[in-house]
């Protein structure tokens, strides 16, 4: 999906990737990662996710990157806590303060991002994001993320396994052995938890699919 067309959702409020509550795949495996509460983790197409507001209580210093500055605005906003905006060239900064202290967004497009911008990372967070690419952007995306993270950076990684016939993305079906291909060069992948079953469908049941498979890795940067 091109760049205007996620600016066109956020205008449109088309958002059925949202969710109100904290993922729950981060809840359950996040704690065993066991990272140092002042880790710095990466959030790459953040949208207004709530997930970071885990991270940020789990105190860790949360660099979300997102290309909609309406989704910035609402992440803050619609959570009451208070940031400030800064322009830094090809994006723009929206930092908290006070009790979103810690919280950085760069509102700007992740493929023109430098490890200057994120900081020193530790770890990354991926739900919805991967699987948010056309399978031709994929590669680029973890060549992204291989040029971001330092070795030893780990990450949790949420991704979708469905029958594509079924149903257009995004969200994208990315396969196991995609994903390991995709992350063969500069990462490990191990899978951590395997949950399929129409419960787990949410908003896509209306979009044609009567099951599908959630796969959750952790992925360490080698
Ligand atoms: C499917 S949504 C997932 C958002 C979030 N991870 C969540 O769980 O709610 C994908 C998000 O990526 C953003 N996005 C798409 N391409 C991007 C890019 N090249 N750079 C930064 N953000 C991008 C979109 O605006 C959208 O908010």
């Amino acid at each position: 999906m091109k760049a205007e067309k996620w600016h066109a959702n956020w205008r449109d409020g088309r958002l059925g990737f949202h969710q109100k509550k904290v993922n729950s795949r981060l809840e359950q495996f996040w704690p065993a990662f066991e990272l140092p509460s002042d880790a710095s983790v990466l959030v790459p197409l953040c949208g207004k996710s709530l997930d970071m507001l885990y991270l940020h209580q789990a105190g860790h210093r949360v660099i979300g990157v997102e290309l909609s500055e309406i989704a910035g605005e609402a992440f803050f906003s619609e959570n009451q806590l208070a940031f400030e905006k800064r322009d830094t060239g090809n994006l723009q900064e929206f930092t908290g303060v006070g009790d979103a202290a810690g919280i950085r967004l760069l509102i700007g497009d992740l493929f023109a991002l430098e490890a200057s911008q994120t900081g020193p990372l530790t770890a990354f967070y991926d739900r919805a994001s991967l699987i948010a690419l056309p399978a031709e952007m994929r590669q680029r995306y973890i060549a992204k993320l291989s040029s971001l993270l330092p070795a030893g950076a780990t990450g949790l990684l949420i991704s979708l396994i469905y029958d594509p016939s079924k149903m257009n993305g995004p969200p994208f079906s990315v396969s196991d052995d995609e994903v390991r291909a995709l992350f063969n060069a500069d990462f490990t992948v191990q899978q951590i938890d395997s949950s399929s079953g129409p419960e787990r469908l949410g908003n896509l049941a209306d979009r044609g699919l009567d099951t599908m498979e959630e796969r959750v890795y952790r992925i360490t940067r080698v």
